[in-house]
């Protein structure tokens, strides 16, 4: 064990306690001295140090009790939590879910179908990773679930503006989370649903469909069920939006954190074969500015294209000609009722695909890339990843790109997209 600094810190929690930190001042170094404990359901191993950045907010929870040292603890906000915390509460929901996991592994059914909901910093995403990794660490289970993220501001797969599917199969690493290997992926390209409701549900479709296909081909993951998130968005047109997710999903469970009334109202418009349960939010869950959640986007895409300090990845630059591409965005402007010709819906018009003219306005844009051969599969397929537009040249006729891979580009089909970042690497 190191020696302790000026700064530095050592804790013992007691059985059910936690330890909460917000990095705010310098990062903070974690290891787990004696006993067990875990982040968000992703167990410590002993004596490992972990690194937290600035902008790093969590937990150490333990069942048992533990002791942890913690390196620039006094320079940041850390305490040991009073309160109780909700996890008997999240265990007992993995241990329903493991349940139903086991009637459908024995009659060969669907597994639990479970979502998130609730309002903004609540700790959704957070009971995603606990339900998720309890589910993987299940000893000699063999656990597959999906996770599904329908969050297209602070979600966690791919970059912002989309929505996307991940087979889970073993536990997030606390550096860099769930493994992103092969997601599916739908391009909303936009920030929040409200931008184009038509499309998020289109998107929404599109990507039940490649689920059910991928779980019908595998009965672990089919019997494993899936977790879904769900962003906080929740009056209104949002409410509206949970209820036709929650049925285009066919969801059988609902959590509600931490909101009575969005629970009674789902209750009062479900099916009531759809079980709805009101959970209390953990008393360390911290709210986020609109600066934080910003930044928190910005550090997406940057990890996107370049990976994480422990896992870098080397992106690439290069020309592409204008005439090599052709560049699509989805939805054009919706006509007053009294001009929409026979048969036409706004629907029609907000799930238009349409050609875009490459020029300055790409500059600093998302561009999904697509396998699409016609314009309706443009709207109805997963995408293949992103490039961003670093520069363009109207008189060489060119768009530079950062692009995963090397030239030249998977295809030839592009969608622009709202998302924006500007590569300062
Ligand atoms: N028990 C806890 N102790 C300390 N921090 C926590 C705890 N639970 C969650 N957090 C932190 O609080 C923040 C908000 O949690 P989370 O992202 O899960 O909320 P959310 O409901 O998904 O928010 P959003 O509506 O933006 O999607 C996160 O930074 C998370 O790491
Ligand atoms: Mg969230």
């Amino acid at each position: 064990m190191a020696t302790l600094g000026p700064d530095d810190e050592s804790f013992e929690l007691k059985q059910d306690q936690e330890l909460r930190f917000e990095v705010e001042n310098a990062p903070i170094e974690i290891e787990v001295t004696s006993g067990l404990a875990e982040i968000f359901g992703v167990e410590l191993v002993k004596s490992k140090k972990y690194l937290f950045p600035i902008g790093a907010k969590g937990a150490v929870f333990t069942w048992q009790g533990c002791a942890i040292t913690m390196k620039n603890a006094r320079k940041n906000m850390t305490y040991v939590s009073k309160d109780t915390t909700p996890m008997n509460y999240y265990m007992n929901v993995h241990i329903i879910l493991e349940k139903q996991r086991d009637e459908a592994e024995n009659d060969s059914k669907r597994g639990p179908i479970t979502m998130i909901v609730g309002p903004q910093d609540v700790g959704k995403s957070t009971l995603c990773h606990i339900l998720l990794n309890y589910a993987v660490r299940m000893p000699g289970l063999n656990r597959k679930p999906i996770f599904i993220d329908l969050d297209v501001g602070q979600g966690e797969i791919s970059v912002p503006g989309t929505i996307g599917a991940l087979v889970i199969e073993r536990p997030a690493t606390i550096e860099d989370g769930f493994s992103q290997l092969a997601p599916i992926v739908y391009n909303f390209g936009h920030l929040t649903p409200t931008a184009n409701m038509d499309l998020y549900q289109h998107c929404v479709e599109r990507l039940w469909k490649s689920v059910d296909e991928r779980m019908n081909k595998d009965a672990k993951t089919n019997a494993s069920g899936m977790i879904i998130n769900t962003c906080g968005w929740i009056k209104g047109d949002g409410f509206k939006c949970l209820l036709a997710c929650a049925k285009r999903l066919r969801v059988d469970n609902i959590l509600v954190l931490d909101q009575e009334r969005l629970y009674q109202e789902l209750k009062r418009d479900l099916p009531k074969t759809t079980d709805v349960v009101l959970l209390h939010k953990s008393g360390g869950v911290v709210d986020r500015t609109r600066q934080y959640r910003s930044e928190a986007r910005d550090k997406r895409i940057k990890e996107y294209f370049y990976g994480s300090r422990l896992k870098p990845f080397n992106p690439h630059s290069f020309d592409v000609k204008f005439g090599e591409v052709q560049i699509y965005k989805i939805g054009a402007p919706v006509l007053p009722d009294s001009c929409m010709p026979l048969g036409v819906t706004a629907t029609d018009f907000l799930t238009k695909v349409v050609l875009v003219q490459p020029g300055p306005s790409l500059l600093h844009h998302l561009l999904a890339m697509s396998f699409a051969t016609t314009e309706q599969e443009i709207i109805d397929t997963n995408i293949i990843g992103f490039v961003c537009v670093t520069n363009v040249d109207m008189q060489r006729q060119t768009i530079s790109v950062l692009c995963l891979q090397a030239r030249p580009l998977p295809c030839t089909k592009l969608i622009l997209t709202d998302i924006q970042y500007m590569d300062s690497n």
